[in-house]
């Protein structure tokens, strides 16, 4: 047994609750000479390298990280695969780009290959980007889930999918009905919902887009499966706004629709949710129900500013996401930078350890992950992942000029890049390497 023990020295950094419910002193733990102990894809355990040295077995492997930061593995709660191809595509807000650039790009997941190839290269790209788990949209087509799983499985990755359910305002080509869509993902939660560290989620795309008959075909299987996910967006743009508002007369606001045909509660993750009134944010609180804050998305896109701070008053759980396609990048890094900069927008401030926080633990909590994922409490999953000070001159330069740990995340925040990992690791194993 314990041949299959390994370690890893460096500094050591993860968050332990919400600076914002626990102060920030409390909120974290870091020794500048750590070392995390992992076997069998487990954290045994993280502490001080002088305290931890004389418990390792005769034999361990210790592997050196000189000049690096090790931090939990980030969680993106939001993101769209099949969009991998159109990253970045001009100068449309949400409905115009969905028509212009979306649709087309996913129509060709319906062949197995192409949705293979681009899993690969999408999952490629999280983890040279430091995301060990993300959230994600599939395309309508069963094939792109199957594809996508496939590949996870492979690189035994926590990762959580579904197949995307659109019965109208879509083309033909992209549509399924509500008796396909809830036959389809029945099947493919059925078949991967637990297989290795694979989860499935229920993904209604977002109201506009399912007639009623769908949307209650989405809660009867959430009914029937309630530990596997909802997925879906929420009050992105004012023009989706105005839209559902028409579609759902009935309803008494947008997170009221979600709510009428039982979409709401824990594992319930809903992206954006920029354009709330009091009683959805206190029905987000209530239902036990997660926000995805996608600020590349919402700044590039024109949706507008997340109120995080509206969400820690309403204690609402949040998580980041890129929302690759409509966000720009697939670096959780570069996400915080955006992310601190929406908030000074807010006149808000964001910092070092919250930013880290949403990016790690706070992802995991809106995951309802949190007892495996997030931190390196010992028995969670020991999916990690490397900072490297020196990933550029400039970022070595700067970090040369930090004064203190909070100084350092913050630098890696807004000059960091997929440059800025030097390793990744799932469930202990190395799975990129700069
Ligand atoms: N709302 C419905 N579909 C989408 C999508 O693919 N991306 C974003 N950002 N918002 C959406
Ligand atoms: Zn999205």
């Amino acid at each position: 047994m314990t041949s299959s023990i390994s370690a890893h020295r460096g500094p050591l950094f993860h968050m332990l609750a919400d600076p914002a419910e626990v102060g920030e002193e409390a909120s974290y733990q870091y020794w500048e000479d750590g070392l995390l102990v992992v076997a069998d894809g487990k954290i045994i355990a993280a502490g001080a390298y002088s305290d931890l040295l004389s418990t390792l077995p005769d034999g361990a492997v210790i592997e050196n990280h000189p000049d690096s930061l090790i931090v939990p593995g980030f969680i993106d709660t939001h993101i769209h695969y099949p969009q991998t191809e159109m990253i970045g595509a001009f100068g449309k807000q949400l409905l115009e780009w969905l028509n212009t650039y979306t649709f087309p790009t996913e129509r060709d997941f319906q062949d197995p290959q192409h949705a293979r190839r681009v899993a690969r290269v999408f999952l490629d790209e999280l983890l040279k980007n430091g995301t060990t788990t993300a959230l994600v949209f599939g395309t309508v087509h069963p094939e792109s889930v199957d594809m996508f799983f496939e590949e996870a499985l492979e690189r035994n990755l926590r990762m959580i999918c579904g197949k995307v359910m659109m019965d109208r305002n879509a083309p033909d080509y992209l549509c399924d009905t509500a008796e396909s869509s809830y036959q389809d993902s029945k099947a493919l939660l059925e078949k991967w919902h637990g297989k290795g560290r694979l989860l499935y989620a229920v993904t209604p795309r977002f109201a506009p887009t399912s007639t009623p008959e769908q949307l209650a075909a989405a809660g009867r299987l959430r009914q029937e499966h309630p530990d596997a996910y909802m997925h879906t967006h929420l009050s992105e743009n004012l023009a989706e706004c105005a839209w559902v508002k028409e579609l759902f007369p009935q309803c008494a606001n947008y997170l009221d629709v979600y709510d009428h045909y039982g979409l709401l509660g824990k594992r319930a993750v809903l992206a954006h949710g920029i354009h709330l009134c009091e009683d959805e944010w206190k029905r987000l609180h209530s239902s036990d129900s997660a926000l995805a804050f996608c600020p590349t998305s919402n700044l590039f896109l024109g949706s507008g500013l997340f109120a995080l701070e509206e969400a820690e008053r309403h204690k609402v759980k949040v998580g980041l996401g890129t929302d690759v396609g409509g966000g720009t990048s697939f670096s959780l890094l570069q996400t915080l930078n955006e992310a601190y900069k929406v908030m000074q927008l807010r006149g808000q401030a964001l910092t070092p350890f919250k930013s880290f926080y949403l990016a790690t633990l706070g992802g995991a909590r809106a995951l309802e992950l949190d007892h495996c994922l997030g931190g390196f409490t010992a028995g969670k999953e020991a999916d990690f992942v490397v900072l490297d000070k020196r990933a550029t001159p400039l970022l070595q330069l700067r970090m040369e000029n930090c004064r203190s740990l909070a100084e350092q995340l913050f630098a890696f925040s807004i000059l960091g890049d997929d440059r800025a990992i030097r390793a990744t690791y799932a469930a202990g194993r190395c799975v990129h390497k700069k």
